[in-house]
């Protein structure tokens, strides 16, 4: 691809990381936020790119930022009516810009729903995994509009970046990984709220079975290895102990048994995260991604 630059849009928690991983590959990074400390934060990530690294730099607009871009990376606030304005500001300024939005759950067709046919083609999602600079996971989502070549001209690049693309065949809210994770989630608030086990035994237990296996095989393929004759017959196998699991409904995330497992959370690790606990974090992640290098 001759043109190497990219404009990120929002610059918090996934832009910030999504601007270090495209400065680190090479790329020119121009980016765009409305808060005050913008320069303070870019000036930080900067320092911890080193010398011989593409510096990020500030836009004084978004016009400004996605102007001779190829990519834009938008992580504004995750509401529609924010996405859908940021659509039509980024690709009214650069009409043969790649619109890639890191939205959590939003569908692409509905962010793109006001612009006309030839900008809805350049729109798809492109979720990242917090923090996307360490986490390979991309999920790439085609609204009903996004062009089959909009979707290969992302998926070649993101794959050359070194992250691992997954291709939706249709949208659908949440994707596919935010769609397991709000089931786990769900069923750990349950058991936190009734006091089943402590806030770390959960994270524990998460940590050293299902989070180990699930980075080497995922959930399908480890089905399908459990016995030898395969997926069908095991999940007969696993169905009597499953059976004996009642489904629990999703808590209310506002209500009274997610407070009470709010409150033991903060108990167990602090009412904010450390600094230190993420940078922890980040390292260990490093790791493991490291040691699963190959794999995908
Ligand atoms: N945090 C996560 O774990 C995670 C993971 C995957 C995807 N996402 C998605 O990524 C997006 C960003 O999430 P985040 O956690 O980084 O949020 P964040 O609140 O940390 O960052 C959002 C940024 O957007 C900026 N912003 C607001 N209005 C703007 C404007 N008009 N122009 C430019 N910038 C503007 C804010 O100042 C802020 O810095 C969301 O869509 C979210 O769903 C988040």
């Amino acid at each position: 691809m001759d043109n190497k630059t990219i404009a990120v849009v929002g610059y918090g928690t996934i832009g910030e990381s999504f601007a270090q991983l495209f400065a680190e590959q090479g790329y020119k990074v121009k980016v765009s936020d409305v808060r005050d400390d913008l320069q303070t934060l870019i000036d930080t990530t900067n320092e911890r790119l080193g010398a011989d690294a593409n510096t990020i730099e500030r836009a004084d607009s978004v016009e400004d930022a996605v102007e001779g871009a190829f990519l834009v990376q938008e992580n504004g606030p995750e509401k529609l009516d924010f996405k859908q304005e940021m659509a039509r500001i980024i690709l009214e300024a650069n009409p043969e810009a790649i619109l890639a939005s890191s939205s959590s759950a939003l569908l692409p067709s509905d962010i793109a729903r006001d612009l006309p046919d030839e900008l809805a083609a350049n729109v798809l999602i492109a979720h990242p995994f917090n923090p996307p600079r360490i986490l390979p996971l991309i999920e790439l989502v085609p609204g009903d509009r996004t062009s089959g070549e909009t979707m290969s001209t992302a998926r070649e690049f993101y794959d050359a970046i070194g992250k691992v693309p997954v291709t939706l065949n249709r949208e659908i809210e949440g994707y596919i990984a935010n769609r397991f994770q709000k089931r786990i989630l769900d069923e750990a608030v349950y058991l936190l709220s009734e006091g089943i086990a402590s806030a770390e035994d959960i994270d524990r237990a998460m940590k050293n079975s299902l989070g180990i296996r699930w980075s080497v095989v995922g959930p399908l393929e480890a089905v399908n290895q459990t016995t030898p004759q395969g997926f069908a017959a095991t999940v007969r196998f696993i169905k009597p102990s499953f059976d004996m699991i009642k489904d629990v409904p999703s808590p209310d995330y506002d209500g009274e048994e997610t407070q009470r497992a709010a409150e033991k959370v903060a108990e167990a690790y602090g009412q904010t995260a450390s600094q230190e606990s993420k940078d922890q974090r980040d390292l260990y992640l490093q790791r493991v991604a490291e040691a699963l290098e190959g794999r995908k």
